[in-house]
């Protein structure tokens, strides 16, 4: 979708379709009562009849014959004026691009004139549009070849409307931070999307390769010959029951001082999850191809960061495997090494998410991280807690908590902080080994982070369980089916706020 930004007088702007916005009940902008005028009372009438209230993503289209410049006008609703800000306009953004795709309208001009900006900045308001027509404007149809009829087409270009040069100026950046943003969130839908087929260990190895060779990023990747002299036994065993090799893939931006300390961001990648022989049932199996989500939003931040140009060291890690059932896995009783030397009782090879991450979390000691936050699609019981409107927050470090709450305020993926006192520690004793993979059913996301916090003891450290929100069954505005890429935007929104754990202020 080609997005640009133009100052024009909305009435006098030629297009196919000019979006105005409203918020519910106030039809009274100077341009809706210029409109009004050159309608002869046609957007008064149609608030007076309750034809359209300004309810958020509610639209109401207007044919003008030849009476106005455009060929139609569509109000879009804004809702209340309490609550209005950012989401919202993603929101209805969102909706718009539902209904215009839906009439198969291509192309379309949104004023941004008259919006209630009292307390957002005209460049957050663009950027929070941009990201919203973005984010529904996706679509996964690389896999069909026979598109053409069925599937209506996308649309193809929005001009935002501002009303003098320094508007355009002052909403620019909004539009171009949305733009580096879009390609870290389209970059980690489609490696959601992709089936495990497609996507073994090394496929994501060869993206987040391709990846390095585009944009200023460092990439190196771990066969599994190194792994094994590395000594990580845990990731090794989940990946030994699939003829597909493991990888540890790692990739750095390097946006700051040379000797500053980064943040480091693990993301789980199993690239497809049967369970290994504590094999998942058959039905929504399929689905287990969006194991690697946290990866995939990983190597999303990384490429929005490096096109961002962040001023700050950031580390990538994705330790990449597949856990399978076969000959060759491991068994429940098994007990590993793991590369902190910690040995790990394995009760239940489906747990498997917690083993790959506790090497990856050892393995980052050698970056001597400020922070580490990690992603994964980890339990779920995560999606019994929370459903699919949050993602889960646990972690050693309330500071780093409250940041990327505020984080997922502001971008939409919104975090719920789950406790992890000592207490639940206890259902991850074992009686033979270290530690045991699996604490009952009783908080398994809980104790799921409990068993990485083992691992995590010397850093500041967040762990996200995005079980619940990475994957959408339905479709919604913002969030077309299938992988949602979260973790992009909050991370970004995160690491674009500044002021860091440990950071002098
Ligand atoms: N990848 C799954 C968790 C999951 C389930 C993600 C549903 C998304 C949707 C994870 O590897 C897993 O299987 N976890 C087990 C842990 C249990 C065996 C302790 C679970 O949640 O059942
Ligand atoms: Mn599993
Ligand atoms: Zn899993």
């Amino acid at each position: 979708m080609e997005i640009k930004l133009q100052h024009a007088s909305p009435l006098a702007h030629k297009t196919p379709c000019l979006v105005l916005t409203a918020l519910e009940g106030k039809p009274s902008t100077p341009l809706l009562k210029d409109l009004d005028v050159r309608l002869d009372g046609i957007v008064a009438r149609a608030f007076k009849d309750g034809e359209f209230t300004g309810r958020l993503g509610e639209t109401l289209l207007i044919h003008s014959g030849s009476r106005l410049a455009q060929e139609r006008i569509l109000l879009l609703g804004l809702g209340k004026e309490k609550g209005f800000g950012a989401e919202r306009l993603r929101q209805a953004a969102g909706q718009l691009v539902g209904f215009l795709q839906g009439r198969r309208l291509g192309t379309c001009a949104i004023d941004l004139t008259s919006l209630p900006l009292r307390r957002m900045t005209l460049e957050a308001a663009t950027q929070a549009i941009a990201e919203g027509l973005q984010l529904a404007g996706y679509r996964f149809d690389r896999h069909r070849t026979e598109n053409g009829r069925e599937l209506p087409p996308l649309l193809e270009r929005a001009t935002l409307l501002v009303s003098s040069k320094g508007d355009l100026r002052a909403a620019t950046p909004g539009l171009k931070v949305a733009r580096c943003i879009d390609r870290g969130v389209t970059l980690a839908r489609d490696l959601v999307n992709e089936p495990g087929n497609v996507k073994s260990p090394d496929y994501l190895a060869r993206q987040a390769r391709a990846l390095s060779e585009e944009v200023p990023l460092h990439c190196t990747v771990l066969d599994r010959a190194q792994l094994e002299v590395e000594g990580m036994g845990a990731l090794l065993g989940v990946a030994q029951g699939s003829i597909r090799e493991p990888r540890l893939i790692v990739l750095e931006h390097r946006g700051g001082n040379g000797d500053a300390r980064p943040i480091v961001l693990i993301g789980k990648g199993v690239v497809f999850d049967a369970g290994g022989i504590s094999l998942k049932p058959a039905e929504k199996m399929d689905e287990m191809k969006m194991d690697m989500a946290g990866g995939a939003a990983v190597m999303g931040t990384l490429l929005s960061a490096a096109l961002l140009k962040l001023p700050i060291n950031l580390i990538g890690i994705i330790p990449a495997v597949e856990n399978l059932p076969s000959g060759s896995a491991i068994r429940p009783g098994d007990i590993l090494t793991s590369l902190s030397g910690r040995t790990i009782e394995v009760l239940n090879t489906d747990a498997e998410g917690r083993l790959i991450l506790a090497d990856a979390l050892t393995y980052a000691r050698r970056f001597e991280p400020r922070v580490v936050i990690d992603l994964a699609t980890l339990t779920g019981a995560c999606i019994i807690a929370l459903g699919h409107h949050a993602s889960a927050i646990l972690g050693n470090h309330n500071g780093l908590i409250r940041k990327l709450i505020q984080a997922g305020e502001r971008s939409g993926e919104r975090l719920w902080q789950l406790p992890l006192w000592e207490d639940y520690g206890h259902q991850i004793k074992s009686e033979v080994a270290d530690i045991k993979n699996t604490g009952g059913r009783p908080a398994g996301t809980i104790t799921a982070a409990a068993f990485l916090q083992k691992f995590a003891a010397e850093f500041t450290w967040a762990h996200l369980d995005i079980a619940g929100t990475a994957w959408e069954e339905k479709g919604r505005p913002c969030q077309p089916k299938g992988g949602t890429g979260v973790g992009v935007r909050l991370l970004l929104a995160y690491l674009m706020q500044g002021g860091f754990p440990g950071e002098a202020d």
